[in-house]
């Protein structure tokens, strides 16, 4: 059956960007200017996917609108010729995808925010998308899990190789054998372990190819790491009745789901966007000669 459903849950609190995120959803905060949200949408386009469900907490206004027309703005734009501006104001319109919306009553976890999707998905393989991670490569990585899912017909999860001492942020692997370059069958899923007992540097990134069993297990997910519905546990348990593939994104991977994670991707994006790139590189270099300047003043005074 052809992958044409995805599930982007944006229900978290997003407790690690408040104050920001006190009433706006952290999906909306943007990379120099676009809301992590429509890079996910971007992406799920890209890789031919049709139909969308964003699953929104309380700040629902702010992603709802943002799809949405803005007829002021937009006459506004229009009376004034700002016709570059309003196009790209259209295009989040015409976004090519059809979206569809429901809330999560309480944020009880990733796990917790997929289940709401399964009458949406209705028995379909489908894909699970975090705006967490922002993922550049030459085929979007969603389109290279529907690629493997073609030839499996099995759930694959997107994981990527993670400093050692930052695999308990993660749910890691456990891989047991590399079916072919890149694609591992997996002995055991585990959420967030400790550094000792992570048994793998291979952390699950923000992409998930779901069969639809999954929501059986949903169903009856007792919370797991942190007291939430976590995604990781049901995936394991998943992993116990069909197999589960891991497929390594060797593409370039963004984390914006914490502060220094987003400090660097805007500074990363700013680097190659057509409006600001030629202003921020001459800028980065400037402000890096004076810090190394005033490292060696404090080096100097300290001898
Ligand atoms: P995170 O744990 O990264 O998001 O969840 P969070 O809880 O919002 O962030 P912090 O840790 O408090 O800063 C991963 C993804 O799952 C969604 C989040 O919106 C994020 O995209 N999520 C998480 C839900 O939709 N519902 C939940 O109950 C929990």
């Amino acid at each position: 059956m052809k992958v044409r459903k995805a599930v982007i849950p944006a229900a978290g609190l997003g407790t690690r960007f408040l104050p920001a995120t006190k009433a706006l959803a952290k999906e909306m905060l943007p990379i120099v200017d676009k809301p992590t949200i429509q890079f996910i949408v971007e992406e799920a386009k890209a890789s031919g996917i049709e139909d969308i469900l964003i699953v929104e907490g309380k700040q629902k206004r702010s992603i709802e609108d943002h799809f949405d027309s803005a007829p002021e703005l937009e006459q506004n734009l229009e009376a004034k010729g700002k016709a570059s501006l309003l196009k790209m104001v259209h295009d989040t319109t015409d976004i090519g995808v059809n979206l569809f919306y429901v809330r999560q009553p309480y944020p009880n976890g990733l796990g917790d925010a997929v289940r709401l999707a399964k009458s949406f998905i209705a028995g379909e393989p489908f894909v699970v998308m975090l705006g967490d991670d922002l993922m550049q490569d030459k085929i979007p990585l969603t389109q290279q899990l529907i690629t493997e899912y073609e030839q499996t017909h099995a759930s694959i999860l997107a994981v990527k190789k993670v400093p050692h001492a930052d695999v308990s942020a993660y749910g890691v692997i456990d891989p047991e054998s590399e079916v072919h370059k890149g694609l591992y069958n997996v002995r055991k899923f585990v959420e967030k372990p400790s550094v000792d007992e992570a048994p793998s540097d291979l952390a699950i990134i923000g992409r998930y190819l779901l069969t639809p069993e999954i929501f059986d297990i949903l169903d009856h997910q007792k919370p797991g790491k942190g007291n939430e519905i976590q995604l990781t546990d049901a995936i394991d348990e998943l992993n116990k009745t069909q197999r589960v593939f891991a497929h390594e994104f060797t593409g370039k991977r963004y984390d914006v789901g914490n502060k220094f994670g987003f400090v660097q991707t805007t500074i990363e994006y700013g680097l190659t966007h057509p409006e600001v790139q030629d202003e921020v590189r001459p800028y980065l270099l400037k402000l890096a000669a004076q810090l190394k300047a005033e490292d060696e003043k404090k080096a100097a005074k300290g001898k």
